[in-house]
């Protein structure tokens, strides 16, 4: 991927407040993307909840999660005043942009979504024909791509960092602005995605990819007893302690690696090559090391879950910055195509 000049980037990226963030999400998005917007000339992050109305169906829950993802995402460094930070639904200018967009986005480039494919493709395998290919999937998820389409658009991100899963929405971004612009004239800022390399796959304790779906996830924010007893669950071979063992075929030095100091990392690694270390060892350092890097975190998460006035202000000082932004977007849009 090509080196991008984040100097004069508007880095914008937008999360589904629908689950509590575990230790993959932790390595492999939130701490690259607080990173970029530490380099960038300008950042927003957004709760994207209006996305999660697809999912949560409950409002309790709704709001909860908002709350959990916007603290956690505070105590992990990002930076209220460097960053604007604000919920989807607190930018209505988003919603209308989305209507105009819909106007100018073919129908048959959201049936080649791949959330949209992925949910079809399972009624098929369940044996489903014809218009029953489409049972269960509502239009949120259907025009999915046209609202993150506007959720970019609206505020004038250039740069959106996201998970590999996510880069043909960004195309798909690019393609109806592209469409709107080519009717229209030049409004619309076409976005790049940009997709963090360093990390590569972070395992979860039973050595596969880390995910929840799969539960083998160790959340970020949890009770030290609870995340000793996930750590010691981690998945190892038999081999004794003093047995030398490679440490890069291991669940625990691979995540060490993220935790671990460089001089940390070389003495376990030495440790396994040379046989010494035991697993047991091996994981108590590992639980050490994952307790040092969020204890810090872990305080300020409680915090502000019990201070939720302060989130909110916080988000609606963020919201009022965005809207300004959107507003111009959707004035121009307006404008152009003829409407006052
Ligand atoms: N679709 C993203 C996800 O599922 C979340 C999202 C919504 C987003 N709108 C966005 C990401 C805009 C980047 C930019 O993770």
């Amino acid at each position: 991927m090509k080196k991008m000049d984040l100097s004069k980037a508007r880095v914008l990226t937008g999360v589904k407040p629908t689950e509590a963030p575990h230790v993959g999400n932790y390595i492999g998005a939130i701490r690259p993307a607080i990173e970029l917007a530490a380099q960038a000339a300008e950042s927003y992050l957004f709760i994207a909840d209006y996305h999660a109305l697809n999912i949560i169906r409950d409002a309790k829950e709704l709001k909860d999660y908002t709350y959990l993802v916007a603290a956690s995402w505070l105590a992990l460094g990002l930076d209220p005043s460097r960053t604007v930070f604000y919920r989807q639904s607190d930018i209505p200018e988003i919603f209308e942009i989305t209507t105009i967009l819909s106007a100018v986005t073919p129908k048959g480039l959201m049936n080649r979504a791949h959330a949209y494919k992925a949910a079809t493709d399972k009624n098929k395998e369940a044996g489903k024909t014809g218009n029953d290919v489409d049972l269960g999937i509502n239009m949120g998820l259907y025009t999915y791509p046209i609202l993150m389409a506007a959720d970019i658009l609206a505020p004038r991100g250039t740069v959106v960092p996201v998970g590999k899963d996510q880069i043909q929405h960004v195309e798909m971004t690019r393609d109806i602005a592209g469409s709107f612009n080519h009717l229209f004239g030049d409004v619309l800022a076409l976005p790049d995605f940009y997709v963090q390399e360093s990390t590569g796959l972070l395992p979860g304790i039973d050595g596969q990819k880390m995910s929840k779906s799969y539960g083998n996830h160790v959340p970020v924010f949890m009770d030290s007893k609870q995340r000793r007893k996930l750590v010691m669950k981690i998945v190892t071979d038999s081999k004794q302690p003093d047995e030398p063992k490679d440490p890069d075929d291991s669940i625990i030095y691979q995540l060490y690696c993220h935790f671990a100091t460089d001089a940390e990392k070389a003495e376990m690694r030495r440790g396994f090559e040379e046989g010494g270390m035991g697993y047991g060892d091996a994981k108590k350092l590992l639980f050490e090391a994952i307790e040092r890097d969020l204890e810090e975190p872990s305080k300020l998460y409680n915090e502000l879950l019990a201070d939720r006035p302060k989130i909110d202000k916080w988000l609606e000082e963020g919201a009022e910055k965005a809207r300004e932004t959107a507003q111009k977007t959707l004035h121009d849009m307006r404008h152009v195509i003829g409407l006052s």
